[in-house]
């Protein structure tokens, strides 16, 4: 199966990439100078030449804040490209698998979010993600939308890494504690989407249960529980030796974008469907923090937080 992995650098793709390759799928995975979704002429140049039978679109504009300033840029990656891709995919009969995320949400529920809850997304990227979602489920019969939530990995930006940083740089790190959400490792992640689409390649695509589903590490907490737990997990280990981490709300830490106050979501249906096991996510992030403490020791660099 000729597989087309857009976002092949980013957190997810990093991770998706050895993992199919490894599946022995024949795996196209330009980078964005060599396919930039914001430009559809690019899109249908490379479906000529490469002919996908499956996306898996790994891509997005991700700066949640930048967003709100650079809708434009947001809303060609995140909407304008999915739909496109989903058009070329109906069209030639291939397979999309569409990566969304949980800020598609308000977050007044207080209980998690199943996959039919209504979206009402508080942000620009996050209107953007549910324009790119809500295109890619109207456009292509053979499409697969997941939600995902707080993504972290050893590569890329993300929560983790500004943390290990912040802790190396200063004594004590505030941390907003009335957001709710699940952390996901990218790892867990691909290693999900791995295994549906092993399934895919086996299964008839006529019967293949399409459709929109939630995944994120199993277990809820804050941006100051995830920050709380990174740096125990430093401190377990020799670093980031006296830092303090503080609790602070919302309204202490204004962003240009708002976030929803709670985003878990409910990940029993792809559980049930594709038999998938998730993995609490304090034990996820043990991995990735100590490859990352890796990395800062390949890199000469001294323990975080001493002199
Ligand atoms: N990160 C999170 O916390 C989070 C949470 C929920 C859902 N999600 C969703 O999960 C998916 C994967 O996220 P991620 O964290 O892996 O994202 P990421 O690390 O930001 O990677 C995104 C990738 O997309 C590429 N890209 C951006 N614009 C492009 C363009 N015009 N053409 C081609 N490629 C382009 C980026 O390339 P460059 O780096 O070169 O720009 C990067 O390789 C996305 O759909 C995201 O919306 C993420």
């Amino acid at each position: 199966m000729r597989v087309l992995l857009t976002g092949a650098s980013g957190q997810l793709g990093c991770e998706l990439r050895p993992r199919l390759a490894a599946a022995g799928f024949a795996l196209a995975a330009p980078e964005p100078e060599e396919l930039d979704l914001a430009r559809p002429g690019e899109i249908d140049s490379f479906w000529r030449q490469n002919r996908p039978q499956l996306v898996i679109n790994a891509a997005a504009y991700t700066a949640v804040d930048r967003a709100e300033s650079e809708a434009a840029a947001a809303f060609a990656v995140n909407a304008e490209a999915p739909a496109h891709l989903a058009r070329l995919c109906r069209d030639t009969g291939a397979a999309l698998i569409h990566v969304s995320t949980d800020y598609v949400f308000d977050g007044t529920k207080s209980a998690p979010y199943h996959e039919d809850d209504p979206v009402n997304p508080l942000g620009v990227y996050g209107r953007s993600k549910a324009a790119g979602e809500e295109a890619v489920r109207a456009l292509c019969p053979r499409h697969l939308v997941v939600r995902t939530s707080w993504l972290y990995s050893a590569h890329g930006v993300n929560f983790v890494k500004t943390v290990l940083r912040l802790a190396a740089e200063r004594p004590e790190l505030r941390i907003v504690d009335d957001q709710h959400g699940c952390p996901t490792s990218a790892a867990d992640l691909a290693e999900a989407i791995a295994a549906i689409v092993k399934r895919l390649r086996q299964e008839a695509q006529a019967i293949f249960p399409w459709g929109l589903y939630h995944y994120c590490g199993e277990g809820a907490t804050t941006w100051y529980g995830f920050a709380r737990k990174i740096v125990d997990l430093l401190q377990e280990r020799g670093f980031a030796r006296g830092v303090r981490v503080v609790p602070i709300p919302t309204a202490a830490y204004p962003t240009p974008a708002r976030r929803p106050a709670y985003s878990v979501l409910d990940c029993r249906r792809i559980e049930a469907v594709f038999g998938l096991r998730r993995t609490p996510w304090a034990e996820s992030l043990t991995p990735v923090v100590e490859r990352l403490l890796e990395d800062r020791r390949g890199a000469g660099a001294g323990r975080p937080g001493e002199p």
